[in-house]
């Protein structure tokens, strides 16, 4: 019984992440009108094969909130956009300087650095283009314009940017809790909360069910840093399709630094739980959502 709800999991999940790929593509620049290597650096790191959980995220939360439009697939794609941009530059010699990304040579390694800054850019404001499209979609446009509000909000100073910049800034330097938490709560779970409330506000969800998805987003986004700080010393560059040791070689404080890996495993599975419940005070019993969330905290890329 088990065996089988999981194997249905697996096929579920490889089905709905091929599709989320084919969106993806759909949303692709058209590379007339400008250069094309920059179009090139664009579609370099985005066709390279995330695992596309946050593009997930969005069109799960959009089902169970009701939705029945297809205005959900531009911002699938946007969120995406986003996603990758923060990686892209994530990478850069001024940031972590990492060598791999998604299997492959980093974007800046490829097409050097200044074609890796602007390649991040072009996809950040790309993403608010495909999104603007969402709005031929939708029957519903204040909808659509709470959902891009969200997902600003979360990618900007108050969300992603802010937490990446303390990141960096804070390399090589000792960190309390807290700070990492802040960090953390910013790097991470904001991008993991902004899919998760876009899909439901697009939908049209009331804002006791957004807060409730904010929620679970930023314990989801918790516990998956928290695994990836694991698999950054447990794991190998080539399961992981990028460098193992990254943390250790920008001196930064993680997790596994301050509590070890042990209690670090704990914590993933212990904010995994709390972030389920959280989901299911917004939904109800949404078993492939909360599968997918659970099989993120034992991921092994
Ligand atoms: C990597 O995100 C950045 C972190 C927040 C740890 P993912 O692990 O989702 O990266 P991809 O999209 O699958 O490459
Ligand atoms: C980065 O955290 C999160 C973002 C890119 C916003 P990490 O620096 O730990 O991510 P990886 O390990 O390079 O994917
Ligand atoms: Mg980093
Ligand atoms: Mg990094
Ligand atoms: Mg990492």
């Amino acid at each position: 019984m088990r065996m089988g709800h999981t194997v249905n999991f697996q096929d579920e999940l490889t089905r709905k992440t091929t599709e989320a790929d084919q969106i993806l593509r759909n949303y692709l620049p058209d590379s007339e009108g400008f250069p094309r290597t920059l179009a090139e650096a664009m579609s370099y790191s985005l066709t390279a094969g995330g695992k596309r959980l946050r593009m997930l995220l969005l069109a799960e939360s959009y089902r169970a909130a009701g939705g029945r439009e297809k205005v959900y697939e531009p911002f699938m794609a946007g969120i995406e956009m986003i996603h990758t941009h923060s990686l892209i530059h994530d990478d850069l010699p001024a940031l972590d300087n990492d060598d791999y990304r998604r299997g492959r040579l980093t974007t800046h390694k490829v097409y050097g650095e200044a074609l890796g800054i602007l390649a991040g850019d072009a996809l950040l404001n790309y993403a608010y283009e495909v999104m603007l499209e969402g709005f031929s979609l939708t029957a519903y446009p204040d909808r659509a314009a709470a959902a891009l509000s969200v997902i600003a909000r979360k990618t900007g100073i108050r969300g992603m940017l802010g937490g990446q910049s303390f990141d960096v800034e804070n390399d090589g330097k000792p960190l309390d809790a807290a700070s990492l938490d802040y960090i953390y709560r910013n790097k991470t779970s904001a991008l993991i909360e902004a899919p998760l409330m876009a899909g439901a506000v697009l939908a049209g969800a009331d804002s006791r069910t957004e807060q409730l998805l904010e929620q679970a987003g930023t314990y989801i986004g918790l516990a998956f840093q928290i695994r990836d700080d694991i698999l950054d010393v447990t794991s190998d560059s080539k399961t992981l399709g990028k460098p193992v040791y990254s943390d250790e070689k920008n001196h930064k404080v993680t997790y596994v630094t301050l509590y070890g890996t042990g209690k670090a495993a704990e914590k993933v599975h212990d904010l995994t739980g709390r972030a389920v419940e959280y989901l299911r005070s917004a939904f109800g019993q949404e078993s492939f959502l909360e599968e997918l969330v659970q099989s993120m905290a034992v991921r092994n890329k």
